[in-house]
């Protein structure tokens, strides 16, 4: 997979818990285009890859934001970012990709942020704004103090509503009467926790109108995955059998036999293990192929997917 050399060039503090990471190409030249919605895979000189979504605008190329959430039970990714980079330093990085996709000529956006979902609904404000289109957001945190992003969201007032459910005045948004109350060409957004993408997701499924309007993004995974094993993958390029075993990802297997791939998450949320499938039944398990990119299993998510065939052939 190629990758671009950066440097971060600006850390800033948004709440207790989140900063900001401002990267430019090391070169000085323009970085690759992205759009709303997009994110990259980080390099970190510890070794980790680590996936964040892009919260500047779209149209920029003169940088790349992420906004990174310390999480407590971080395996070591944003605790290292939080902790231990400093500015100046380089890193690798993928070219943007993009799983949430921003349809940006819908007659009006609604956007639902959990924490630190609200990165990639950034990106997309400033396209909607930038084409004119109207949105309102939905960011909820448990308190006022872990909100991030509060003064970029100011200016756009009324558009924006904040939700704090652990706050004495605070009440949960109700995400069945939200959906509800919109028309039915509307497009809805929600990324946030696993708990909120599911009640989104059963709330999406009582309302009329195409399924494809509401999108989700997750962070971790919605469900196991396949290890159950007692499959033979081979790999089309070099030609190798490798046997996945009874509690095993193929991931697993193929490092375990030595081959390089790529991966990040390890959770079926990225899409950087992603791999081309020449021949047999993939059991997917991920988040980020549609149901219908799923159903024709040209490609699947090796870090958490299995294979309902005995053998799976691999573009490895
Ligand atoms: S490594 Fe993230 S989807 Fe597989």
């Amino acid at each position: 997979m190629t990758t671009l050399q950066v440097r971060l060039h600006a850390v800033t503090y948004e709440a207790p818990a989140i900063n900001t990471y401002e990267l430019r190409a090391a070169d000085g030249a323009a970085l690759p285009s992205f759009t709303a919605g997009a994110h990259i895979d980080v390099h970190l000189p510890n070794g980790m890859t680590r996936s964040y979504s892009l919260c500047n605008a779209p149209h920029e190329t003169h940088r790349y934001v992420l906004g990174v959430n310390r999480d407590p039970a971080s395996r070591g990714g944003s605790q290292y970012l939080h902790e231990t980079l400093r500015t100046g330093t380089l890193l690798a990085i993928s070219a943007p990709r993009n799983h949430f996709p921003l349809v940006d000529d819908a007659p009006h956006t609604v956007l639902i942020a959990g924490g630190i979902g609200i990165t990639p609904l950034l990106s997309m404000i400033q396209r909607l704004e930038q084409l004119g289109r109207s949105w309102e957001l939905h960011d909820c945190t448990r308190t006022r103090a872990a909100a991030g992003f509060v003064a970029t969201l100011e200016p756009y007032g009324s558009r924006v509503h904040w939700h704090h459910d652990a706050e004495p005045d605070g009440v949960q948004l109700d995400l069945a009467a939200l959906l509800k109350r919109h028309a039915p060409t509307t497009h809805f957004y929600c990324c946030g926790p696993t708990g909120m993408l599911k009640s989104f997701e059963a709330a999406a499924a009582t309302c009329d109108g195409a399924r494809e309007r509401f999108h989700v993004e997750y962070f971790a995974a919605r469900e196991a995955p396949a290890a159950d094993g007692g499959f033979t993958v081979q790999l089309a390029r070099s030609q190798r059998l490798i046997q996945v075993s009874k509690g095993q990802t193929i991931l697993d297997a193929l490092l375990g036999a030595g081959v390089e791939v790529s991966y990040s998450c390890s959770q079926g949320v990225c899409g950087t293990c992603e791999t081309r499938v020449l021949e047999g039944q993939p059991d997917h398990r991920d988040m980020v192929l549609t149901q219908s990119e799923q159903d024709t299993n040209r490609s699947m998510m090796i870090c958490c997917s299995g294979s309902k065939s005995a053998c799976l052939v691999l573009d490895l």
